[in-house]
């Protein structure tokens, strides 16, 4: 089953920054990275921590676990060093009528 969940207008979200959105049972990160869109899983995969309060490394698409340092990817939610190890799942996005959307597959729940 697919689902595609409107999350908030494009416009409001702010150059070069992350954006923790909690919509049904989801809990994302919407970051904005010059007019590029990327959302990803907000819980880090080491701990239960918002990977949305971190720094984003433009130069090297990452976003850091302000916990514990570890960055992911915010193109394909690998953890690029210690001490997370998994990924964090990586959703497709869209802008809709100025509203960003994503599309949720069953495959990403598993
Ligand atoms: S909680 Fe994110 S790296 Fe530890």
């Amino acid at each position: 089953m697919t689902t595609t969940l409107t999350l908030m207008p494009f416009d409001e979200l702010e150059v070069d920054s992350a954006t923790r959105v909690d919509v049904d049972s989801y809990r994302l990160s919407v970051i904005r990275i010059g007019d590029d869109l990327y959302v990803i899983g907000d819980e880090c995969s080491h701990a239960d921590y918002s990977l949305s309060e971190g720094e984003i490394d433009t130069d090297e698409m990452t976003i850091e676990c302000w916990k514990h340092g570890s960055m992911f990817s915010v193109v394909d939610g690998q953890p690029d060093s210690l001490p997370a190890t998994q990924p964090v799942p990586v959703y497709e996005v869209h802008v809709v009528d100025g509203n960003i959307t994503v599309t949720i597959t069953d495959e990403d729940e598993s």
